[in-house]
């Protein structure tokens, strides 16, 4: 694996350099290292190795269909949480049993379409959610497969808005109430209860807590099946974060050993749904700069042909992702705001960087934005959704083109 390096002065993606590419697609572009993606999963893989696992991959990181059918050709599984990326998975060419289906407010339609299709596991939110799939598993005469997801009220330790298992999130059933919901599933008609779920949150660097959740689990899995409750396996979601600031992320290998001592004494299968270990390394997106300015008394502005639409992060969380220049100019380096074309303060993508000397035209590209990148790209502005482009094997191809403005009307009266 080759992946993002500077060769002869130029960022290139194994042999390719980020010029050629982005002289064809224009720009902003998503280019994604098929090699890096195969990489992550391999040491995810090896961390786990020797236990029954499997692994589903989050599509919420990358949906983007090339990224999951590369996934799919790992042997990983889908982490599915809307009809839409249920849908995204089938296309990609998973099975239904391959997919397991998790989120808050599932619609009607939503979960008929999960039980039509029998996939692995619903996740099971509430009891309020049981009882509405009990129904619908009823007038279809069949069993559906559920894992009730549970709330442990661990703090992971990361961003609050990608923190999901508190109490006081919306997510899952405080563990508390799981012992007697998981004993009603069992006697819904309906219902197979085949798993536990749990999902911390995100970007998490700290393994303690990660650990934590999976004692909680083993332990709830314990109890219930004395009390007769049937269960396969354990899944504790995704979470592992990676190293936005190029130093270290999260250790697959620190992760297996916090988890696998208890899940291990259960004998259940374990689930994982990574996302963003997997893909956000072997993502870059690509603008050109299309002003500068510099006045006293104002910062130096790079302002760039990509912005809060393409990548939501910084905005949102205030996300740290590094800049660099395609072609770096020789020069002294001077702080910077690199910010983007819409009409927000928030539309910073960098905020006090030091970068050389830049030109209007020149290429920036924006690192490890491989998850949760693209999937949350927006119209606002009536921009356009950009292309993305995928290098394997030393060659490229553009695997979305960019939105047109046809495309952008396509459903107006
Ligand atoms: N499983 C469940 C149930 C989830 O809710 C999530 C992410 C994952 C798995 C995958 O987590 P990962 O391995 O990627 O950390 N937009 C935010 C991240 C939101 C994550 C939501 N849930 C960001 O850009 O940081």
């Amino acid at each position: 694996m080759v992946g993002f390096t500077f060769r002869g002065g130029r960022l290139a993606c194994d042999d390719v350099p980020v010029e050629d590419i982005a002289r064809e697609t224009g720009t902003p572009a998503y280019i994604y290292h098929a090699g890096s993606i195969r990489a992550a999963h391999a040491t995810l893989d090896a961390a786990f190795a020797g236990y029954p696992h499997a692994m589903h991959f989050a599509l919420k990181a990358n949906s983007t269909l090339a990224i999951l059918r590369l996934v799919r050709g790992l042997g990983a599984g889908a982490d599915a949480n809307s009809g839409g990326e249920i849908e995204a998975a089938l296309r990609a060419g998973f099975e239904p049993a391959q997919i397991v289906f998790t989120g808050v407010g599932k619609t009607r339609d939503e979960l008929d379409r999960a039980v039509a299709l029998g996939v692995r596991a619903i996740n099971i939110e509430s009891d309020g959610e049981a009882e509405r799939l009990d129904g619908l598993a009823r007038a279809r005469g069949v069993k559906v497969r559920v894992a009730l997801r549970v709330n442990p009220d661990i703090d992971p330790n990361t961003h609050a808005h990608i923190s999901t298992g508190l109490r006081v999130n919306k997510f899952g059933v405080p563990i508390e109430f799981a012992p007697p919901l998981l004993r009603s599933l069992a006697r819904r008609p309906g219902l197979d209860p085949v798993g536990l779920h749990v999902h911390l949150g995100s970007q998490i660097l700290d393994v303690e807590p990660l650990g934590r959740a999976a004692r909680a689990l083993a332990g709830l899995a314990r109890e219930v099946r004395d009390a007769g409750v049937r269960l396969e396996h354990i899944d504790l979601g995704g979470g592992l974060g990676v190293a936005y600031d190029g130093t270290t992320g999260a250790d697959p290998a620190a992760y297996a050993a916090a988890v696998l001592p208890a899940v291990r004494e259960t004998g259940l299968t374990l689930l994982i749904e990574p996302g963003r270990f997997l893909v956000a390394p072997a993502g870059i997106l690509v603008g050109r700069v299309a002003d500068t300015k510099a006045y006293p008394g104002s910062p130096r502005f790079v302002v760039l042909d990509a912005g809060m639409t393409e990548l939501l992060r910084p905005a949102l969380y205030e996300a740290y992702h590094r800049i660099v220049a395609v072609t770096p100019r020789e020069g002294p380096a001077s702080p910077c705001e690199i910010v983007g074309p819409l009409c927000e303060t928030s539309d910073t993508l960098g905020h006090d960087r030091a970068l050389g000397p830049v030109e209007v035209g020149d290429l920036i590209a924006v690192l490890d934005t491989g998850a949760y990148g693209f999937v949350m790209a927006s119209n606002y502005n009536r921009r356009r959704m950009p292309a993305e482009v995928l290098v394997d094997a030393g060659g490229w191809r553009i695997v979305r083109r960019r939105q047109t403005y046809e495309d952008l009307f396509r459903n107006e009266e």
